[in-house]
């Protein structure tokens, strides 16, 4: 470069460059390159153009280095005012992709638990457990002994039709009820005995209130002295637990093989209050359970002598206890897993 003709020319060119050169520009990383292209201190255009000092006659050096130092300045204030647009737009745009609707409602977290059959399951064993019972868990084949004849329900007793059994082959079924676990417990186990045997049991049965698989839950208790009375204590406990503190139990007489005497007992009805009601047809109670004093030969089946011992036990049916409950009146809907049922289902 020779004069500052010359330099007018290029300082021209490099404005026109950076005016075009912008308008390609869409982020302020990009404006930055950019910018190094004609301000940086070694690459850089405009420091180039000082550079060529060296070849100007020195009574126009002034006039140049004023030229090329006004060029540095608007550059640099046109490229910082740019910068400050540039960076405003894209936090404007990060707010924007970023922002928190603060009023939307929360998503809930849906939690499992446990299924109504299986609470009331726990709340049982929650009772009974506190009066110092041991769970038993049993087996759900058996053999007709265990199920049945050691139950007091010989061959060819009317009884074997009470319950419409499951056979597998001819001597081994699916159990019918739990009762089958006072056997095992009483025949391994030396009184006094405390025992539940909560377990699945298969009938041959199938209507809006019988399924071929219910799940039921046994009570067991030998000791010297056991009476009725010491049944009814305890069922009162039950009922409170499951259907609140104000119910009460009534036991009716009854029949079982294996109890003597045998009684079904009631619970006053937790809907009406015992005035008389749809839920208890009117009569202020509802039948929940089968129970009794264990029948002397079942003890002695087992090798207990009915002298010195006698015992109490009781079935319950825990569907049942779940569809009084929970007022549901087909036993189905607790097999199905339909989650719209099972989420009304809670305490
Ligand atoms: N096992 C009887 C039933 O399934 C219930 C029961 C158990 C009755 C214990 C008396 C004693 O119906």
């Amino acid at each position: 470069m020779q004069d500052l003709n010359e330099l007018k020319v290029s300082i021209n060119a490099i404005k026109d460059e950076i005016v075009n050169g912008v308008k390609e520009l869409t982020n302020s990383k990009a404006l930055y390159e950019f910018k190094k292209t004609f301000l940086d201190s070694k690459a850089g255009k405009i420091n180039a153009l000082m550079k060529e000092m060296k070849n100007i006659p020195n009574e126009m050096k002034a006039e140049f280095g004023k030229n090329v130092n006004e060029l540095k300045t608007w550059a640099g204030e046109k490229f910082d005012e740019l910068d400050v647009q540039m960076k405003e737009a894209e936090s404007k745009q990060r707010y924007e992709n970023e922002k928190i609707d603060i009023t939307m409602p929360a998503v809930k977290c849906k939690c499992g638990k446990l299924h109504p059959v299986t609470q009331v399951r726990n709340q049982l064993i929650d009772v009974f457990g506190s009066m110092g019972f041991e769970v038993y868990d049993n087996f759900e084949i058996e053999n007709e002994y265990y199920n049945l004849t050691a139950l007091n329900i010989p061959q060819d007793h009317p009884a074997r039709d009470m319950q419409d059994t499951f056979y597998l082959s001819p001597d081994y079924l699916l159990i019918s009820q739990t009762s089958a676990a006072q056997i095992h417990v009483m025949e391994n186990k030396k009184p006094p005995l405390k025992i539940l045997s909560p377990g699945k049991v298969f009938r041959s049965d199938d209507d809006a209130t019988h399924s071929p698989m219910f799940t039921q839950m046994e009570g067991l208790v030998v000791d010297k002295g056991i009476t009725l009375c010491d049944l009814k204590g305890m069922l009162d406990l039950l009922v409170k637990k499951i259907f609140g503190e104000g119910t009460t139990t009534r036991l009716r007489p009854s029949y079982f093989p294996f109890t003597e005497p045998s009684v079904e007992v009631d619970v006053s009805c937790f809907e009406c209050g015992g005035k008389g009601c749809r839920l208890c047809k009117g009569t202020g109670w509802i039948e929940v359970l089968g129970a009794g004093i264990v029948n002397k030969k079942v003890l002695e089946n087992c090798g207990i002598d009915s002298e010195e011992y006698s015992g109490l036990a009781f079935g319950v049916g825990i569907e049942r206890l779940a569809m009084l409950k929970y007022g549901i009146n087909n036993i189905k809907l607790l097999y199905e897993s339909d989650l719209r049922v099972l989420e009304q289902l809670d305490d």
